[in-house]
């Protein structure tokens, strides 16, 4: 196919076998579906009653039964043909004779929700319905066995817990989510409603086997599980994307061993959390006084903090049972690897995950009890069987981040002392390894130098649980020469078009693109013609065509430049509903994550990359490694892990499978956009120890192994100065430190003044750019033509990337 053919001419050029679409077909349909049964985590299973033996009876309750929450709202939501409910998914197993389901209440469930959606509630926030007493009895004469189904949904905008207090940045589609997340779920939807619990108890009296089913995209309360003897087993099914009922249902009758480990600690309250605190203390800040101590790193280590767990970070069932064998430990200059041999003694099929962790000596810079720096999943081994598998750490990376100078400031350490680990998962339950890497000097890793120095960050955590003053720098204001606009007036604008030169159809004088791609020019000869008024264009986002509904990049037919769009999201390849095209809805990244899988996520890559590219888009607008700092953040099911090597790990394999298809992934959100409330304006305020080691950690991962062709600044503030105006984040950290070679772009309408943003790095601004306003300062002398040409460059360099 000749070069840039789709991004020119849109053709309908199907990617599939046999000359059929690729985009939703089955084989990717039954991707989804395995990658959806993986990332399920077994959370309780008494005396073995799941698997549900064959032919056994069932009554299901809940309107999460039928209420099926494929995935989150927003830009991480996906137009599908049909999504699978777990009703469904068990009426397929019942159909394959493998149970036998009491269905009379899925009928009376979907008209009364039918109602609610009249009244304006949205699927997944809606109100639990109660139990007609003649069906529970019914019911509960045809089986004693019981499902009970939840769910929840949460979107782009608001968080788990809303603060409804206006700001410019919300849009009213989001206040009004918000409202009724608020108005159904009055303490956060963390908590269970008062009609949930009420359902539950009367499926509880009544039934002598109870299995829990939750499908939330985010952490939920379950002590009440954990703590009831009446309630038996409990599947914790994320948002499984298009075939998610079913997935649940191969699980729930034996057809698939569950394998999925929790990549977040799941803790009795929102409270026990140390980001609850403060998380509202105003729509314009954050304060991220926990510090480092985020997730595990909290709750494994401050004294007395692991009474609040529920579900341990790294724990999960299976059907069967695994023995480790340490094989061979080889310490090597820079590394330690283990080799284990793992061998499944159960009498199920099944795979098993494997995780490294390392605990620090305690010296003087106070660190976590544990971290993870390794993990690892089988293949499906058979009873029996075994597979060997390597465990492996540089030791570099169990540096820490010195930003007080008890070492060396600014810098990353290795403290002097004994680095122990540990195998296993469940972060409680780990086995120590016969062998130490010790160390007799500290050890500067990498001298660097003070970048997002906090300015009003109070207090941070230290390892005891109590807190330390923190030393703020002055703040970093950045000055425009341009009165600011306010997102009032830039949110949701479309790209202006610009006027095109007439230039003559096979008697173009300009250099072209394309002469840069076959070689007869350089780049930067061909960008010698370019005016500054072309830079700049190149420097904002332009008019969707096609299927495209998040605009393109390019646009300059006279200089041979395609419009390249973009596409959102993280659960799949996003079309709007009207336009008919259905694409598939993978497994929310929390799921996903969850599976501990990477070749499977690079598999995902792939797939989605090859439906982005069908459907003549070439920027596909994920994948989003922002850390699970709080379970109230509201795009959490957008995000994979509370941990940055989870995170990274399974972000850099997506990226992998789709670039490996000449399609840009762009990382995203360039960072610390862990709070939706008024996220175009809230300052994150952290230390700069915190920001490298757990915010910025993934992006660097996955810059160090795959180098994304695009990141994406996020929208927040932080420690002062907006993320995409943040030069020492670009500029410093992102392209001198990490050596990032690829194009930024910034978040959908920024509350960033463009040139600032072009300045600090940031090469892309969308959806739409300011030309005029881009001008206006270079006529000034606040930005130069060398600026702009470095950030059109990377533009150019990135349309060369695509097909
Ligand atoms: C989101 C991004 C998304 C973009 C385009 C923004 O609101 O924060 O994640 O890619 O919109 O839809």
């Amino acid at each position: 196919m000749s070069k840039w053919n789709r991004h020119f001419h849109q053709p309908s050029l199907p990617l599939g076998e046999d000359g059929r679409l690729i985009t939703a077909s089955k084989k990717h349909i039954e991707l989804s579906r395995n990658a959806a049964q993986e990332g399920m985590v077994l959370l309780k299973n008494d005396d073995g009653i799941l698997p549900l033996k064959i032919g056994t009876k069932v009554a299901i309750f809940g309107k999460a039964s039928v209420e099926y929450v494929r995935g989150g709202g927003g830009s991480g939501e996906v137009t599908v043909s049909y999504s699978r409910s777990l009703y469904e998914g068990l009426k397929i197993k019942e159909s394959e004779n493998k149970i036998c389901l009491y269905d009379k209440l899925a009928d009376y469930y979907q008209s009364e929700l039918k109602k609610q959606y009249e009244e304006g509630y949205e699927i997944g926030m809606t109100e639990e319905i109660d139990i007609p007493k003649d069906f529970l009895e019914e019911a509960s004469s045809f089986t004693d066995t019981a499902i009970i189904t939840l769910c929840r949904f949460s979107g782009e905008g608001w968080d788990r817990k809303p603060s409804l207090e206006k700001n410019d940045a919300l849009w009213e589609s989001e206040l009004n989510l918000a409202k009724r997340q608020a108005k159904v779920f009055p303490d956060s939807d963390f908590k269970l409603t008062e009609k949930e619990k009420l359902m539950i108890n009367s499926v509880k009296s009544k039934f002598k086997n109870v299995i829990i089913t939750i499908n939330s995209g985010g952490v939920i309360e379950t002590a009440w599980i954990k703590n009831d003897k009446n309630i038996n087993a409990a599947l914790y099914m994320w948002q499984g994307g298009i075939e998610g009922g079913l997935a649940a249902a191969d699980i729930l009758v034996g057809d698939v061993t569950p394998s999925g480990k929790l990549v977040d600690t799941f803790a009795d309250s929102l409270d026990d959390y140390p980001s609850t605190y403060n998380f509202h203390d105003s729509i314009d800040y954050v304060e991220y006084t926990d510090d480092i101590y985020v997730g595990y790193r909290y709750f494994n280590t401050i004294p007395n903090a692991d009474k609040k767990i529920i579900y341990p970070f790294g724990y999960g069932l299976s059907y069967t049972e695994f023995k480790y064998e340490i094989l061979k430990v080889n310490k090597e200059k820079d590394s330690i690897n283990i080799d284990i041999k793992v061998t499944n003694i159960g009498s199920y099929e099944g795979k098993d995950v494997l995780m490294l962790y390392y605990c620090p000596p305690s010296g003087r810079i106070l660190r976590p009890k544990y971290e993870l720096c390794d993990f690892v999943k089988t293949k499906n081994l058979i009873p029996n069987e075994s597979q060997n598998v390597t465990l492996k750490v540089e030791y570099h990376n169990m540096a820490t981040f010195d930003d007080t100078g008890v070492i060396s400031n600014s810098s990353w350490v290795l403290e002097k002392g004994d680095y122990k680990f540990f195998i296993g998962n469940d972060i409680t339950d780990l086995t120590m390894i016969d062998d130490t890497y010790s160390i007799e000097e500290d050890r500067i890793i990498k001298k660097l130098s003070s970048k997002l120095a906090p300015s009003k960050l109070k207090c941070r955590m230290k390892n005891d649980g109590t807190f330390e003053d923190v030393v703020c720098s002055e703040p970093r204001v950045k000055e425009s020469c341009i009165q600011r606009m306010n997102n009032k007036d830039s949110e949701g604008n479309a790209p202006y078009e610009r006027e095109q030169k007439i230039h003559h159809l096979w008697g173009n004088k300009n250099t072209t693109l394309f002469d840069v791609y076959n070689n007869k020019c350089t780049l930067d000869d061909f960008m010698s013609q370019l005016t500054d008024d072309d830079l700049i264009h190149l420097l904002g986002g332009q008019s969707n065509t096609g299927v495209a509904n998040t605009f393109g990049v390019g646009n300059m037919p006279e200089y041979g430049i395609p419009n390249v769009m973009t596409a959102d999201g993280p659960a799949g390849l996003r079309i709007l509903p009207d336009i008919g095209v259905y694409t598939t809805a993978w497994p929310c990244a929390t799921q996903l994550a969850c599976s501990f899988n990477v070749e499977l996520a690079k598999e995902i890559g792939c797939a989605v990359a090859k439906e982005v590219k069908e459907n003549n888009i070439g920027i596909w607008l994920a994948p989003a490694v922002n850390i699970h700092r709080t379970p109230m953040c509201g795009r959490n099911f957008e995000y994979y892990s509370e941990d940055p090597l989870v995170a990274g790990r399974i972000g850099a394999s997506v990226v992998s499978g789709v670039q490996s298809q000449n399609i840009a992934a762009t990382v995203k959100h360039f960072a610390l956009n862990n709070k939706e409330t008024n996220r175009k304006n809230s300052d994150s305020r952290v230390s700069e120890r915190a920001a490298r080691e757990i915010y910025l950690k993934p992006f660097e991962i996955i810059v160090n192994s795959e180098e994304p062709w695009c990141i994406m600044t996020s929208y927040n503030i932080i420690n002062g100065v907006q993320s995409s105006e943040n030069d020492e984040l670009i500029n410093g950290i992102l392209r001198d430190e990490w050596g990032y070679k690829g194009l930024v772009m910034s978040d959908w309408w920024t509350s960033g003044e463009h040139y600032l943003e072009i300045k600090a790095g940031n090469d892309l601004k969308m959806a739409n750019g300011y030309p005029e306003r881009v001008k206006y300062a270079l006529d000034l002398g606040a930005i130069s033509h060398e600026e702009l040409y470095k950030a059109a460059k990377n533009v150019l360099q990135l349309i060369l990337k695509m097909e």
